[in-house]
């Protein structure tokens, strides 16, 4: 699986900031006049769009981290057929709000250790990594009294409560010093402007050393 475009991912805690800034970095790069998919994980494809609702709803035990592994690599290998691939193969830019290190940590770590399981199927059946990872690195109590603003019913994981979200940011700092030629940290606790001035910032500069 390869592809010759650019491919970008946010990754965080529950309400870090994200969705907004992936948001934000498309518009920026659209104005520049580039070709950009932004997408999103669990989901980015009718399929996967369809998984996403069986593992954000309903109680927190619904299932097992095996079986969420199971589920979200199924629903990662569609997005990454139907979507990702496509896009990335016609030059184009994906920006994608969470991807494979959501798994690492969410299904690798907050019930046991199960890292290596999530990454033999990561390489089994994804085998791509993302060129950066923006991490949006916040306070854990901020994040989740952000996230339970929101009042969907996507709740599942914030359910799980403030402890989860403090292992899951350690867990990101973590995966940050694992893979420092594609990660990159970025302050979250600010106002939105001030974040999105840095992620374009970066991704400018990175842009600039491709070419
Ligand atoms: P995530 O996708 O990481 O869960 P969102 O972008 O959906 O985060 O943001 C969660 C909530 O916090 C939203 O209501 C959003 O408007 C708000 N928000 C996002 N960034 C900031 C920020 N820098 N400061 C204050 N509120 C923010
Ligand atoms: P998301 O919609 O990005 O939520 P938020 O905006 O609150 O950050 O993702 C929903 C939840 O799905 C989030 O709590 C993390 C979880 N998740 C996993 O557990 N594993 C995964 O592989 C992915 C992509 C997400």
């Amino acid at each position: 699986m390869t592809g010759q475009g650019l491919f970008l991912t946010f990754e965080g805690i529950d309400g870090s900031g994200k969705s907004t800034q992936a948001r934000r970095l498309a518009e920026v790069l659209i104005k520049l006049g580039h070709e950009v998919v932004l997408t999103r994980e669990p989901g980015g494809s009718p399929g996967a769009e369809e998984i996403r609702r069986l593992v954000l709803e309903g109680a927190p035990d619904r299932w097992s981290a095996e079986t969420e592994i199971l589920l979200f690599t199924a629903a990662r290998r569609d997005h990454m057929e139907r979507t990702i691939l496509p896009a990335l193969n016609a030059g184009k830019i994906v920006i994608c709000d969470r991807f494979a290190d959501s798994t690492r940590m969410y299904q690798g770590l907050s019930r046991g250790d199960l890292r290596d399981l999530v990454d033999q199927l990561h390489k089994l059946m994804i085998g791509r990594e993302p060129d950066i990872t923006l991490l949006i690195d916040m306070d854990p109590e901020t994040g989740l009294s952000r996230a339970k603003g929101r009042q969907g019913t996507e709740e599942r994981f914030e359910d799980f409560g403030p402890e989860l979200q403090r292992k899951m940011r350690a867990g990101f700092l973590n995966l940050a010093r694992e893979f420092p030629d594609r990660f990159h940290v970025v302050d979250g606790n600010r106002d939105a402007d001030a974040v999105a001035r840095d992620v374009a910032d970066l991704v400018q500069r990175e842009l600039r050393s491709m070419a």
